[in-house]
């Protein structure tokens, strides 16, 4: 077994973003902008932003955040996020989910400029993801792709079996793969026997948030294992979806957890940013 090791690319991808963001500034008399808004106090969530704007500021993107209570109301929101539209200053805007339930998430993901959605959540940016056109690219999936490519993992006409189905990783990295040439199976809470299915992947894909729910018998000797899952265990301990212990010594690659996934979602978000500054740019020469 061979470790996929996401936190040592990261810092290589950070490494050369950073060079990108200098030599932007020098032509552009500018950082990249990135704004982030967080609401509520989800100590998850607070925690994911914290490392996000962290990395801005390490690479040289200016990040601006904003924090809105638990209670906020959806037109103010809905305000600051045209607000952000209309700054020139900021290149991308980052709204941190999951957001309370009296907010409707999807209205506000839609109300993001196209153009400045790094997270690529918004409904022009996936369909754009699903008929294989040029689009900002959710992070995760797109993290996931890119160590897949670094240590080349071939994806054409491989089976990968994703579990999970949500609108962040699940879906986006389904089309992704497919884009890719790969077969690809996604499996779901409603899913019956979901190990026999996770049997016949060569790339197996876990994205449930359920520790280790991926066991030993239902990894196929060789198989390569992406875990997304991050859990806290009940001693505090962080832990994937995937028993790592049990699996590690039949898969051919693995992640770990931490420093797997987690660190290349950062990685591609930065490097979201800096191409659509970049794109902010050239829409300001043509003007
Ligand atoms: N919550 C969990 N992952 C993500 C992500 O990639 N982007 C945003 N905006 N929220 C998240």
């Amino acid at each position: 077994m061979s470790l996929l090791d996401g936190k040592m690319l990261s810092k290589k991808l950070k490494e050369e973003l950073t060079q990108d963001v200098s030599h932007f500034i020098e032509n552009h008399g500018r950082a990249p902008g990135l704004a982030t808004i967080l609401v509520g106090h989800d100590s998850a969530s607070a925690v994911y932003i914290k490392n996000k704007r962290l990395s801005c500021e390490k690479t040289g993107i200016t990040s601006y955040h904003q924090q809105f209570a638990d209670d906020i109301d959806q037109q103010k929101l809905i305000d600051h996020i045209n607000q952000l539209n209309n700054d020139p200053k900021v290149d991308g805007i980052l709204l941190q989910l999951p957001l309370p339930i009296h907010l409707n998430t999807q209205k506000l993901l839609n109300t993001i400029d196209p153009c400045k959605d790094v997270d690529g959540f918004h409904p022009y940016n996936l369909g754009k993801l699903l008929k294989s056109e040029t689009a900002f690219i959710p992070c995760t999936p797109l993290g996931i792709l890119r160590l897949l490519q670094h240590y080349a993992i071939e994806l054409s006409g491989k089976h990968c079996v994703i579990l999970g189905r949500s609108n962040i990783v699940g879906k986006p990295l389904a089309m992704l793969l497919l884009n890719n040439n790969a077969t690809v199976t996604v499996c779901h809470s409603k899913t019956d026997n979901i190990e026999s299915y996770v049997q016949q992947a060569d790339i197996v894909i876990a994205a449930v948030g359920k520790a280790k729910l991926v066991k030993e018998d239902w990894i196929k000797p060789g198989a390569v294992v992406i875990d997304v899952g991050i859990n806290r265990q009940n001693d505090g301990s962080l832990c994937g979806d995937v028993d790592y212990e049990q699996t590690a010594d039949k898969a051919s690659w693995i992640t770990p957890v931490p420093g797997g996934v987690g660190p290349l979602t950062i990685a591609m978000l930065l490097q979201n940013t800096v191409l659509a500054a970049k794109q902010q740019e050239k829409i300001k020469d043509r003007g």
